[in-house]
């Protein structure tokens, strides 16, 4: 087994903005990310991704004017739908020839039932689905050797406005990729919760 991909990724702090990131390689990170799972499959999902030095500068003073964002090549922008179980997502109409034009019905209920019946469960369905997207495009940046920072420290409803997102989107998160600064030191890998701590067995 080999775990390197886990133990190696860092959330790396500060980028050599001297270093761009073919946009050939963000497009297969986006690619080998985009096999990340999601509720019946609806990937209910959408990445902006901010290269240019306007855009860098626009989501700079959105994220807490973290220098990363304008330091790295590429800042992803996760956004969540919390509408995408709704019966418009073109999902559907692959399950149904799938499952069959009842099939597909009776799953597009369920989808309602279980993630349209709160506004909560609206968010717990685009957070959710949507983090699993995040986490997925970190490794897939890892496994091409590009480093990668998540960030929350941001003003989420700044960003929907400033880059338009549309009614029932939201931002989950801001990714930064790029190549890390060598210059500065990692901070230290911080001490996880072990097995005992992590798990209740029942
Ligand atoms: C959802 C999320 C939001 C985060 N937001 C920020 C942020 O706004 N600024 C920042 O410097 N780091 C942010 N981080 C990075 C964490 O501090 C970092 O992941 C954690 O300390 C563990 O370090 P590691 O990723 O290097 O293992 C965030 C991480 C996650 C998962």
């Amino acid at each position: 087994m080999n775990g390197t991909l886990f133990t190696e990724r860092r959330s790396v702090g500060s980028f050599d903005a001297s270093q761009s990131l073919d946009r050939e390689k963000l497009k297969a990170i986006v690619d080998l990310a985009g096999n990340a799972p999601s509720a019946f499959n609806l990937e209910p999902w959408r990445i902006i991704a901010v290269g240019s030095e306007e855009g860098k500068e626009r989501l700079f003073e959105r994220a807490n004017r973290q220098p990363k964002i304008k330091e790295a090549p590429y800042d992803l922008i996760i956004v969540g739908d919390r509408e995408g179980y709704g019966p418009q997502n073109p999902a559907w109409e692959e399950l149904k020839s799938l499952a069959g034009e009842e099939g597909a019905k009776r799953s597009i209920g369920a989808a309602a039932r279980l993630y349209g019946s709160s506004e909560e469960r609206k968010i717990k369905f685009a957070e959710s689905n949507g983090g699993l997207l995040a986490m997925s495009l970190m490794y897939a940046a890892q496994a091409y050797g590009v480093d990668s920072h998540p960030m929350s420290g941001i003003d989420f409803e700044g960003i929907a406005e400033e880059f338009g997102l549309k009614e029932g989107e939201h931002v989950v998160m801001v990714i930064a990729l790029g190549y890390r600064d060598t210059s500065t030191a990692l901070r230290p890998r911080r001490k996880r919760k072990d097995y005992e701590t992590l798990v209740e067995e029942v």
